[in-house]
């Protein structure tokens, strides 16, 4: 299969992107709501450690993600999509890459105002992106819970969609963005 997208299915490379980004946010919801339910200590933190270190992958792949997709334009959407559908299709894709974004830098925002160090599997220290601030702490805390919300909300809508196209719809919206599938679409009639 080739590494581009063509007009039809997503490449390997987008494909990649898409599968190892989404298995990262699940691991990322699983570590934080670990940590969440454990009192102050070494396990938490190690957790939370775990948590960052993963979260400043999925910055770093984001950005890798988005400059491919820059480079290389994603399938069309079938043709038989209602316009209301299609501007739903877009709307959610567009808000997963501000997401990809906006979640690890608030994060990463968000350690800084406490002066808490980020490390990335205790290879190396990101620096600090701001100066110690508590109130900034605060907000950033906030936003970076309120954005999983929005993120946690959205993958949910997506996965129903995706399954709505392959069930329902009986489309390739699903097959197109899995690794050795057949396109429905070029079986032959029976
Ligand atoms: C895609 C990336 C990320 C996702 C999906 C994510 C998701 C989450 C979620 C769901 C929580 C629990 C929120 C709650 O209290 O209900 C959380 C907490 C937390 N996240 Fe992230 N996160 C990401 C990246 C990061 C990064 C890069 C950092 C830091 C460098 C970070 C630092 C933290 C910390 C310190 C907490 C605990 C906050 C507290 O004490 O309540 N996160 N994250
Ligand atoms: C929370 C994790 C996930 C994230 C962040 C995510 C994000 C995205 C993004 C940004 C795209 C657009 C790709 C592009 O055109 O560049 C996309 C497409 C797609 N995703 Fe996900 N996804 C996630 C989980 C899933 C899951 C679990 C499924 C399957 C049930 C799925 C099925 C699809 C399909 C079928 C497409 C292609 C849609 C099309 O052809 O227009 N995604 N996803």
């Amino acid at each position: 299969m080739p590494n581009r997208s063509s007009p039809t299915r997503y490449g390997t490379v987008a494909q990649a992107f898409h599968w190892l980004i989404a298995a990262l946010i699940v691991t990322q919801f699983t570590l934080a709501y670990l940590a969440d339910d454990l009192p102050i200590g070494i396990h938490k933190l190690a957790l939370l450690a775990r948590h960052k270190s993963f979260g400043m992958t999925v910055l770093m792949l984001a950005i890798l993600r988005l400059l491919w997709r820059l480079k290389n334009a994603p399938p069309d959407l079938p043709s038989g999509m209602a316009p209301l559908e299609r501007v739903l299709a877009r709307a959610t894709h567009v808000a997963f890459y501000v997401l990809l974004f906006a979640m690890p830098l608030s994060g990463w925002l968000m350690s800084s105002a406490k002066n808490y160090s980020v490390s990335w599997f205790g290879l190396f220290t990101w620096p600090n992106l701001i100066a110690k601030n508590e109130t900034a702490f605060d907000l950033l805390r906030s936003t970076h819970e309120i954005l999983s919300d929005v993120l946690f909300a959205i993958a949910i809508l997506h996965i129903l969609a995706a399954l709505k196209h392959h069930f329902w719809n009986k489309d390739d919206v699903l097959l197109r963005m899995l690794p050795l599938t057949k396109l429905a679409q070029a079986k032959p009639e029976k």
